[in-house]
Order: structure tokens, then sequence, then C-alpha cells
């Protein structure tokens, strides 16, 4: 398992309390978490969880994250609530502080779908029980941590990949740039003027990079991205709450498609990500999904089992 062959108790000691995005976990806990999802895929069942409850606040619309933590939730003991946002109304009808303060004296761990970043932090300083980001507007550190685990299972290495991701630098490019860089994967985006990557986000995955030696680039040619790449990564043009900037952001984003003649420009046996839903005719053509080089079903599976490794690192005693 080469960069990933640590020990049980070194990733033990890497306790931490939240995971609200990737740029706060160091790069060895990235590692042993990728390590522990391994572990979770041999030995599925593990009951570490048993006796704890854990609430899911989702804000936003889910099918893989909601089910796949549920299912995670329930293979390694625990009991899951899952709430919607009318249910609870965070930060209208009651006070998102509020929110934190009563559910630390319930349950073990929050996992929230939401908008504002701002709104997991405020969770988190009030909570006395870990949060966990299931997907804001900036960040979606639970699918880049799956993602890595796919990569180095098809690839059979992270360190020295070169995954380009083509289309808007929104919240899972920002956590898969951090992540990419954090196992010493070079990271490429070509996206259009006006939709990279957020300037601290990028910053700090710029950092992390010199301290990785490896590299992050953006281009504005998806062309530029895709040459010689090992994967080619693309996601919505339109996230969870843009629904109004529909129709510009197709017409800004139509050259930015991921089809066969990009995937060629690849290398030979690169593979093609998505964290879906996918839209064939916006942002990949017609059949990309049931491409050979398309890894995405797996991809999502790996949701399952990354979740358990971040719920075992947060939760275990
Ligand atoms: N960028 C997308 C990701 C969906 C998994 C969104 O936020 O809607």
């Amino acid at each position: 398992m080469g960069a990933f062959c640590y020990t049980i108790a070194m990733v033990r000691s890497m306790k931490r309390k939240h995971l609200l995005s990737i740029g706060d976990l160091t790069s060895a806990e990235v590692s042993g978490l990728i390590n522990k999802a391994l572990q979770m895929k041999r030995r599925p069942h593990l009951p570490v969880l048993r006796g704890k409850s854990v609430v899911m606040i989702f804000e936003k619309p889910s099918l893989r994250t909601k089910v796949s933590f549920e299912v995670a939730i329930s293979q390694l003991g625990g009991h899951c609530i899952y709430l919607r946002r009318e249910e609870v109304g965070m930060g209208s009808r009651e006070p998102v502080a509020d929110v934190a303060r009563i559910l630390s004296r319930y349950a073990s761990a929050v996992i929230v779908r939401t908008f504002a970043q701002r709104t997991l932090e405020t969770l988190a300083k009030y909570a006395s029980i870990p949060v966990i980001n299931a997907l804001s507007d900036e960040e979606h550190p639970c699918q880049a941590l799956a993602d890595l685990l796919t990569i180095y299972e098809k690839r059979g290495a992270l360190q020295g990949m070169t995954i380009a991701y083509i289309g808007d630098g929104n919240n899972v490019a920002t956590s898969l740039a951090l992540a990419s860089v954090s196992v010493g994967a070079n990271f490429i985006i070509a996206s259009p003027k006006g939709h990279e990557i957020p300037k601290s986000a990028w910053e700090k995955a710029r950092r992390r990079s010199l301290r990785q030696d490896t590299w992050i680039k953006w281009v504005e040619s998806p062309q530029e991205a895709a040459r010689g790449a090992d994967v080619i990564y693309t996601d919505v043009w339109i996230s969870m709450g843009q629904e109004e900037e529909a129709r510009r952001r197709v017409e800004v984003f139509s050259p930015y498609q991921v089809n066969e003649a990009l995937l060629s420009l690849a290398k030979e046996d690169a593979i093609f990500m998505h964290p879906l839903p996918a839209h064939p005719g916006q942002e990949i053509s017609e059949g990309l999904l049931e491409h050979p080089r398309s890894v995405v079903f797996d991809q999502a599976e790996n949701r399952l089992h990354m979740q358990k490794a971040i719920l075992r690192e947060i939760l275990e005693e």
C-alpha cells in the first residue's frame, strides 16, 4: 500500500474533532483516512458506534451523501436521525448556536449539508460534539477524500499523479485541489475566467503544494489541462443554489464539456471521474458515464467506505 502503510496506532493518534474543510487536515491525516477506508472496505461491519446517535441536517438535496452516511452509521452499529431544512430552521426558527448546543445534549455527532461555510463554523464553535461538513457552498471534504481513495485504487498511487479538473471552480474543485496536493498529486484546473477556485483556498493549496513538492495550476483551456493527465474530473456547471444563473452558466461553460475528444488527450490509462449527479449534454457528453475509462460508480461507492473511516476517526473511543 505504498505511502499509506500507517500503523493503527499512528492513525489513532491523529484524533480530530470536526471535519469542516480539507484544509484543516494534515497530509498525514488525509493519508491515514485513506488507509482506514481501505481497512473498512475489507471489514465493513465494526460496531464502533454502538450506543451512539448521529444527527444529519440536510438543507440541500442529496442522494449519495445521505444514503452512504446512513448506511455507514448503521454498519458501524450506530443510530441516525435525519432532519430536513424546514424541520430545523437553522438560523430562522432557531439560532445556529442553539441548534449546536441542543444537539450536543443528545447526540454524538452532527453531519450537516448547508449553504454557508459560516453555518458550519458556528455549529462547530458552539457544539461540544463533532461537526462534519456534508457539503457547503465552499467545500465538499467527504467527496474529495473518497475521490483520493478511488484514484489510489484505480491508479495504484497518488504521489506524482496529475489530476485535471475541468469546469467550475466550485466546492468540489476546492476540496479536490486541497486534497490532491496533500498527498503529493499535482492539480490542474481549467475554468473560465471569473469561475476559478476562490483565492484564499487556492493560496492554501499552493502553499501546501510547495511543502509536498507538487504543483497546482490554473489554465483557461480545457485541452491544455487534459493533456497527459492521469485523472479527468468534472462536476456540474450549476451547483445547488445557483439555479437562477443556469442559462448564463450553460453559455459560459459550454467549451468545458468533458467528452471523448477531451478524454483522448489524457494518458491512455487515465480515468474519468464525476461526483454525480451528472448532466449528459452539459458538463459531459452523452454516454460518458459508461465510457470504459469512467469510474464514477466505484467513486460513488467509495463515499460509503471513506465516510466510515471518517466516523471511526472522529468517534471511535
Ligand atoms: N457542486 C455540486 C456538487 C454536488 C455533489 C453542488 O454543490 O451542487
